[in-house]
This record gives C-alpha cells, structure tokens and sequence, in this order.
C-alpha cells in the first residue's frame, strides 16, 4: 500500500465519532424470530445495551445517546409498556452504581411531567449521583419524541422573551439550541438504527441535521462491538461538508 494510502488509513482509525445516537430498534422481530415473547426481545436488548455502553467507552467515543421509550410507544399494549417501564426500572436499580463507578454522566431528554413519580425519581437520581462524572456521557431518551421536544424548546423561548429575558432579535439557532432537552451536548456525528428500518421515527430531528446515517440490518439484542465498528467504520468512509464543499485534493 502507497505511504500516502497508508497514512489516510491512520487517520481514519482515529477518526472516532464524539457522539453517537442508537435507534435500538428490532427487538420484537428477533423475539419473534426465536418463538419468545416480545418481552424476552426487550430484556435481551438491556443486554445488548450494557454491552454497547462499555465497548463505546473503550472505543473512545464520548456521548452516547438511546432511544429507550419514544413519545409515540405509549399506543403499544398496556402489557408491553409495563414492560419496557419495568426494564428501566431494573436498570436503574440494577446498573447505576456501576455505571457511576465507570465514570458515566447520565443524562435524560424527553418529557418527564407524565410519568409514574418513581420513574421520574429514578431518572433525577441517575443525573444526580452521576452528574460530577467526566468520563463518557449516556443520554437517555425516555418519553422522547423530537417534535415534542422542540415545541417545548420554542414555548420555552417564548416565555423567556415574554419576561424580557431574551430579545426576539436575539433569538437564533444557538440561542433557541438552549431550550432543547439536553443544552451542552454537541450534535451526533453518527445516528446508527440497528434492524434494517431507515428513518428518524422523531428521533433528534433538530440535532441530526448534519449527523451521517447508518442502517445496520442487526436486530438490537444482537448488537456487540463488532457491530459497533462496522458502524463506525461506515461513518469513517463519509465525507462530512456540512453544506460546504469537498476537500481540495492535492494542489
Ligand atoms: C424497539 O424494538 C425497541 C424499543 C421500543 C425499546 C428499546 C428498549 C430497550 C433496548 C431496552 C430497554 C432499555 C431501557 C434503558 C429502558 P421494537 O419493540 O420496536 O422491535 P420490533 O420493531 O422488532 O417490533
């Protein structure tokens, strides 16, 4: 391989995403798939996430964002959904403590006002303990739909002009950025959906504006390191423009 060939390879393999977002999607079809019940899918899927979280921060990436309960899940079966509630209960309760040890900052987005009071105490115990960690970030996306999120972020904005706090002059992309969910964290780079589906499903719509899409056809519960990688690897071969123009190669 050409010197220059081999050093474009280099870079490459540094060129980690800071920030990653995970549609988990699938885990009801690998279930399926097996003769188990979606609720096993589920489970399997926590697994999967421990897994992702821990390869992540080795990988070096710094922001992980999941999507674990949309705005829009709540028309599934009464039975699924206590389920899914159940799940992060479990991995509150369960994971936490190491989660905190490894240096992890959780962070939540979505809306909080209409869930059971014990879930959200367990979401503002998890960005308490945690919120003094400096290793990588998790951004957990609970009762999250985008649009949701951004007609709060605009109410917010109204009010805080109808008090004479912010100018309506002074409103633009980065001041209207502060009232999203998780002001501070920098845009995704990658948005990985695992399961072969390619949409949004209402997830990040305003942050995902020059983020690079990655469908991998593995379903959730099966997604690992390899996984992983092969993600990032993809995101490695794009040319990021941002709506400018390529890089100029050679003189
Ligand atoms: C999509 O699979 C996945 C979800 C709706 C929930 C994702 C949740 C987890 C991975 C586990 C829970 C984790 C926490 C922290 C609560 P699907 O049910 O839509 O699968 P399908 O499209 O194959 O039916």
């Amino acid at each position: 391989m050409p010197e220059a060939e081999i050093q474009k390879d280099a870079a490459a393999a540094f060129d980690v995403p800071r920030h990653v977002a995970i549609i988990m999607d699938g885990n009801g079809r690998w279930a399926a798939a097996r003769g188990l019940p979606r609720a096993e899918g589920h489970r399997r899927g926590v697994e999967a996430l421990r897994r992702t979280i821990r390869a992540a921060g080795e990988i070096g990436i710094k922001i992980v964002t999941i999507f674990s309960f949309s705005a829009e899940n709540w028309s599934r079966p009464a039975s699924e959904i206590g389920e899914l509630m159940g799940l992060l209960r479990w991995f509150v309760r369960n994971d936490l403590a190491e989660l905190h040890k490894s240096n992890v900052r959780v962070r939540v987005i979505g809306e909080r006002v209409s869930l059971e009071p014990d879930i959200a105490r367990l979401l503002v115990e998890a960005e308490e303990l945690t919120k003094n960690n400096d290793g990588l970030t998790l951004v957990v996306a609970f009762n999250y739909g985008a649009r949701q999120e951004i007609v709060r972020a605009a109410r917010g904005i109204a009010a805080a002009v109808k008090r004479g706090d912010l100018n309506l002059a002074d409103v633009d992309m980065d001041s209207f950025a502060q009232f999203l969910d998780a002001p501070g964290i920098p845009d995704p780079d990658l948005i990985i959906r695992t399961s072969g589906e390619q949409r949004l499903s209402n997830f990040l719509l305003w942050q995902a504006a020059y983020s690079e899409l990655v469908f991998v056809p593995t379903y959730w519960p099966d997604f690992d390191r390899a996984a992983l990688e092969f993600a990032i690897r993809e995101y490695q071969q794009r040319e990021r423009r941002f709506g400018g123009l390529a890089a100029q190669t050679g003189s």
